[in-house]
């Protein structure tokens, strides 16, 4: 995309504006020397290690490694795509982005016109179809989220909109894909259906969407790709879940149009469906944008786990630190809809938070016909895994993922030949390894809480008070105060977070708590002494690099190892960054 508007006018742009104007209007920024700092609008963080600077045009964060320019800051913060974030800014220096303004670009102006006349038609026409609204009224769907999706009606007839848009615009029309061709000519595509416009990030009618009331076939009709429509990069129910108030914390992703208005009606507000193709890279890209968490709900059956798994291969590449995908497959012959329907709307948030993660998904889809027990087993399981581990950026996640493959594939003996070492001989894999089963656990801090929650008289072996008073790694906090907590009563983790005062900790510690660990519980204890470790080691590279120096004074040896501690700390910090919900 950033090949369609040339790279001088970027750079000019960037040239006129302001980094600090641009996240000043956004974050409070206090003056620090000659740069300004803040707390990191993209980590959790007591401590300012956000900084802006004026002269280099840049910001960086010491604490998560976010970083870039004002564009960048405008993408990452506000969630807009490229071409949306260059036309924000140009839009305030009063600058005219140059190929939004050709030809071909003022043709795409008079589609979303048309589209938006078309979606005002068909509003009017369900409000005329009463069989409609009755349809609509026994699918559960109420008025307010009808008006909320646009939703509308085509009529019967094969020239309702020929008729209205055509004339001059009929070759528009076309474009626009709501025209199919005949022997004798061109007619509307959409006749008799229920329709769901598809928006645009910005909320434009790009598509639609057509539902038969009756059992005739197909059941849904798609508009064709056309300049304004690509399916592959385009999500059903986005606009709408961007409106959210309070932000998205995490996205769900359905398969059906009617998933997404059924969850909406129950409140899961949150919700997009892919247009009936698969999950693309430019999907999941998009999902992540929006929000940290994902959570992908397919059927049961053998073309939900296909679909499920093609979801997973888009997403490998996207988990960067901080993202998360779940996948929850539903029982057999059930939809979200459905199932909303049976459960309502707890019984559906108690089978999201049962998602399974993306790690556990893996291993056990690649695993299920291994045999682990032979050598040639595990080598296929090593084969298999490898190539798409390695498509996960680099990051403690993929870290992970690969120190689950070695335990799965190499230091985990089958079960029978354990039991039957000669006594004396530790068959337990490495303590780095086993580490590695608490998979799904991105973060030392996060493994701990995990850890206690699960094993509340752990906090009692903490030295006091704990080695790593001082570290500032987001969660640090909570982890010392859950500590505090346990140590003077060692209650089971729903009483815990029941009577925890701060809601939005109690919701994160209640997603810890739902960790299953793995391993024997012997093991839990050498993972738990092992994630201290590592706090205290980076609490000593945290002390080295903060100490106040002037870099000047110096010796040329000293202000090298300096500033090697700092980059140090700076990568540890990264690895450390964890998002607390
Ligand atoms: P209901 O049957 O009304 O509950 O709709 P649904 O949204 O649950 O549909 P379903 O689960 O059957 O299908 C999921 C999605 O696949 C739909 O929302 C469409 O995007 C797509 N789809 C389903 N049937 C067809 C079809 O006949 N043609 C096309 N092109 N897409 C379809
Ligand atoms: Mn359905």
């Amino acid at each position: 995309m950033a090949g369609r508007i040339p790279q001088s006018f970027i750079d000019d742009m960037l040239a006129r504006i302001d980094i600090v104007d641009v996240v000043g209007q956004r974050i409070a920024l206090k003056r620090a020397g000659k740069e300004y700092q803040a707390r990191c609008p993209f980590h959790d963080e007591r401590s300012p290690s956000f900084t802006v600077s004026p002269t280099k045009q840049f910001y960086h964060c010491f604490g998560c490694g976010a970083h870039g320019t004002a564009l960048g800051f405008l993408m990452q913060y506000d969630g807009l795509e490229f071409v949306d974030a260059v036309e924000q800014l140009a839009g305030q220096l009063g600058m005219t982005v140059p190929e939004l303004s050709s030809a071909r670009d003022r043709g795409t102006e008079d589609l979303y016109a048309l589209l938006a006349e078309t979606a005002d038609y068909y509003q009017q026409q369900l409000g005329l179809s009463e069989a409609t609204r009755g349809y609509l009224q026994r699918r559960g769907i109420s008025p307010e989220i009808t008006e909320q999706f646009g939703l509308g009606y085509a009529p019967a007839g094969w020239d309702n909109l020929l008729k209205r848009f055509g004339g001059n615009r009929q070759k528009l029309l076309a474009a626009a894909g709501l025209l199919s061709q005949g022997d004798r000519g061109q007619y509307d595509k959409f006749r008799d259906r229920l329709m769901f416009p598809i928006h645009d990030r910005r909320g434009r009618v790009i598509a639609y969407g057509g539902r038969v009331m009756g059992d005739e076939q197909p059941k849904y009709l798609n508009s064709p790709e056309t300049q304004v429509f690509h399916k592959g990069e385009t999500l059903y129910g986005l606009f709408q879940a961007r409106q959210r108030k309070g932000g998205l914390q995490r996205l769900i992703v359905v398969e059906g149009y009617m998933d997404v208005l059924a969850l909406a009606q129950h409140g899961f507000s949150e919700s997009v469906a892919t247009l009936g193709t698969a999950t693309t890279r430019s999907h999941a890209e998009l999902l992540f944008r929006q929000a940290g968490d994902v959570i992908f709900c397919f059927d049961g059956d053998r073309a939900g786990r296909d679909a499920a798994w093609r979801a997973l291969e888009s997403v490998l590449p996207r988990l960067t630190d901080g993202r998360q995908a779940h996948f929850l497959f539903l029982p057999d012959g059930e939809d979200p809809d459905s199932l909303l329907g049976k459960q309502g709307k707890e019984g559906f948030e108690a089978q999201l938070q049962a998602a399974v993660p993306l790690s556990e998904y893996f291993f056990q889809s690649l695993s299920k016909d291994a045999r682990l027990d032979t050598v040639d087993g595990r080598a296929r399981l090593v084969e298999r895994c490898k190539p798409l581990i390695e498509q996960i950026p680099d990051s403690p996640f993929r870290d992970l993922m690969e120190a689950e493959l070695a335990r799965r594939s190499g230091a985990q003996r089958p079960a029978n030949s354990a039991a039957s070492a000669p006594p004396g001989v530790d068959r337990r894999p490495p303590r780095q390894t086993r580490m590695g089963q608490l998979g799904v656990l991105r973060t030392p801090v996060r493994a701990l809480i995990s850890l206690l929650l699960s094993n509340p008289k752990m906090a009692a072996g903490v030295a006091q008070p704990p080695p790593f008073v001082g570290l500032s790694l987001p969660g640090i906090d909570l982890l010392l105060r859950l500590i505090e907590r346990l140590r003077s009563s060692p209650a089971p983790a729903g009483a815990v977070i029941e009577s925890w005062e701060d809601p939005r900790e109690a919701h994160a510690m209640r997603r810890l708590a739902e960790v299953e660990l793995a391993g024997a519980e012997a093991d839990w204890q050498v993972a738990f002494d092992g994630y201290i470790q590592i706090l205290v080691e980076r609490l000593d590279q945290e002390r080295a690099a903060n100490m106040p120096m002037q870099l000047d004074q110096l010796s040329a040896d000293d202000r090298r190892r300096y500033l090697e501690q700092l980059s140090a700390k700076a990568e540890a910090d990264r690895r450390g960054r964890f998002k607390l919900d």
